[in-house]
């Protein structure tokens, strides 16, 4: 194991080194990294692609250059800015971190110290120790639990081997450039052992790799096959008076909570029609329907318009500026087949 731990370490990092990926929150070869911007673009990337961060993420750092400045921002603000990235509790994490990095006077420095921040996870404390201050932390990201699992041949599946495919990044990962050695994986993952078709002539580390010693190292890794999401149904309510929506929050905690979104009743088993509107008159459902997938369920949303007085309680939004409401991606898409269907 010691061989292979130096030999893929040192030909992963000479990689990185011609290879890596200009991404724009990462420091340029010689510039010392802003522990901010890792730490924002390290969130960002949970669940959502580099192709939507790119952009996201220079126009959120143009707008809160700072943990201090996002500090100062309104929570309102907050989940507006980060409507369409998804998983909307990381954004609220993400404001109450900023707070608390603002209170200490800049950002801690060790992975046991980020981690002690509000809803600072393993995997973004492991990150930003790493990348930004050159700890020996040790990062697994999808991409890197796919190249580790192939690495060894890792015949359990996910989410099982989970433990074991830390155990061996923890071997791999060495003391000196450990964040450089993670964000290299990635790049990996991302651009030559991809989920199908990796490219593995082009790969650094083939020599080592037992997957692709089988000859099918895409049958690694092994995955559990996930039970069917259930089914969920809902409307989505478009009550229109005067050029202008009604828009309610959602309730704080829980899903999409605290954003801006079309008024719906609750999600249930069946289509609930127009039960739950929210006053209003004239209510007619449209012939097109709405469909979203949440982690634990999938849900189906019916379009529903009605006329309103302007006095119906909530937001009423002009729906010229509608873009800048800040709706999540599943109100966002409801709103738009509303508007070209109503
Ligand atoms: N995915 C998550 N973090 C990343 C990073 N720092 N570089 C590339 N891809 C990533």
């Amino acid at each position: 194991m010691d061989a292979k731990r130096l030999s893929v370490a040192s030909a992963l990092l000479t990689w990185y080194d011609a290879h890596r990926r200009d991404l724009p929150w990462r420091a340029k070869p010689g510039e010392t990294p802003d522990p901010y911007r890792v730490w924002v673009s390290e969130v960002m990337l949970q669940q959502t692609t580099v192709a939507t961060v790119r952009s996201r993420f220079t126009a959120w750092t143009t707008r809160w250059p700072t943990a201090k400045a996002l500090a100062t921002a309104t929570e309102a603000d907050v989940m507006a800015a980060w409507a369409g990235l998804g998983y909307y509790a990381r954004a609220r994490n993400l404001h109450a971190a900023a707070k608390a990095v603002a209170a200490l006077g800049g950002f801690p420095r060790t992975e046991a110290e980020l981690r002690a921040l509000p809803g600072l996870g393993a995997y973004t404390a492991a990150a930003v120790a790493a990348i930004a201050f050159g700890e020996r932390a040790v990062v697994v990201d999808a991409n890197v639990e796919r190249v580790v699992s192939r690495l060894f041949a890792i015949a359990a599946p996910l989410p099982g081997s989970r433990p074991a495919i830390r155990a061996a990044a923890d071997e791999l990962t060495p003391t000196e450039r450990a964040g450089d050695f993670a964000q290299g994986m990635m790049d990996l993952g991302a651009t030559i052992c991809t989920p199908r078709r990796p490219r593995c002539l082009l790969c650094p580390v083939r020599a080592w790799c037992d997957a692709f010693a089988t000859g099918e190292p895409d049958r690694f890794p092994v995955k559990q096959p996930k039970p069917d999401r259930p089914q969920r149904h809902g409307t989505a309510f478009w009550l229109e008076h005067g050029g202008r929506v009604l828009l309610h929050h959602r309730p704080p905690r829980g899903l999409l909570g605290g954003m801006r979104a079309l008024p719906t009743g609750p999600w249930t088993d069946e289509p609930p029609g127009l039960a739950d509107a929210p006053g209003g008159t004239g209510w007619r459902l449209l012939p097109a329907t709405v469909e979203h997938g949440f982690t634990h369920f999938r849900l189906q949303l019916a379009l529903a318009v009605g006329e309103g007085s302007g006095h119906e309680p909530g937001e009423w939004w002009p729906i010229a500026e509608l873009d800048g409401a800040g709706l999540p991606t599943v109100f966002r898409r409801a709103a738009e087949a509303l508007r070209s269907g109503r």
